[in-house]
């Protein structure tokens, strides 16, 4: 850990511009920058992941990393900023890790397959009830961030892979290898070492988007009526 005053700091610049601020005084000190990921800086890509003082994303909720204002803390506050920690997870340099295991468990298992013969039946012409529409619709706004890893004392990736499994098992497209599609997935998340989930429910509070803890029920009960149909 190492410790960096910085001063000039507006409550209306967001946590990311402030280590713009505190990387231009290290570089134009002939200092090696702070790493950290980020890319959109508008809550949607999900690179910017940082623990803040002992928080995935912040002390903040519904927001990620790079929508948290410095009004949130306090003039001569000292923030404690980490990586995000799991064995899944490991850290490439300072504050930056390695999130490809998410793409991993998301190649298992995240596609449909569509007959492109000729036939194709154009999606909107399938009747879905709205509810289940709905319900896919907010399970597909997981941005891959990884918080729920981070927040859970397990590193386990459920709701991460739950979401990733409801986006499909709800709509009649994604039925046709729902069964093949949650056993893949669950395989490809415990070979990446993230751990079991315990139902704590840390992973819900600190999800940026609102993922829904329904979503692991989900993945249960498809992942139990997988396994009888195998
Ligand atoms: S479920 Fe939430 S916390 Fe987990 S990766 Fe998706 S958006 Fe991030
Ligand atoms: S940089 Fe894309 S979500 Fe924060």
């Amino acid at each position: 850990m190492v410790t960096y005053p910085i001063d000039g700091i507006d409550g209306d610049m967001s946590f990311l511009e402030m280590l713009d601020v505190l990387n231009n005084d290290l570089i134009s000190r002939g200092e090696e920058p702070v790493v950290f990921d980020h890319d959109c800086r508008e809550g949607i890509c999900g690179s910017c992941s940082l623990q803040i003082n002992g928080e995935p994303h912040g002390p903040d909720r519904m927001i990620t990393t790079c929508q948290l204002h410095m009004r949130k803390f306090n003039d001569g506050d000292t923030i404690v900023i980490e990586p995000f920690r799991a064995k899944a997870f490991p850290v490439i340099k300072d504050l930056s890790v390695d999130r490809s295991a998410f793409d991993r468990i998301q190649q298992a298992g995240g596609f449909i397959s569509v007959n492109t013969s000729g036939n194709t039946i154009d999606a909107n012409a399938i009747p879905i009830p709205k509810p289940d529409a709905d319900s896919a619709f907010n399970a597909a706004a997981c941005i891959g961030c990884g918080a729920c890893v981070a927040a859970c004392k397990n590193a386990s990736a459920m709701l991460f892979t739950s979401a990733k499994v409801s986006q499909y098992a709800l709509l009649p497209q994604g039925r046709v290898e729902a069964t093949q599609r949650v056993l893949n997935m669950v395989e490809q998340m415990d070979k990446e070492g993230f751990g079991n989930c315990t139902n704590t429910g840390a992973c819900e509070i600190e999800c940026p988007k609102g993922i829904s803890l329904e979503n692991i029920a989900r993945l249960n009960r498809e992942l139990l009526s997988a396994q009888f149909k195998g």
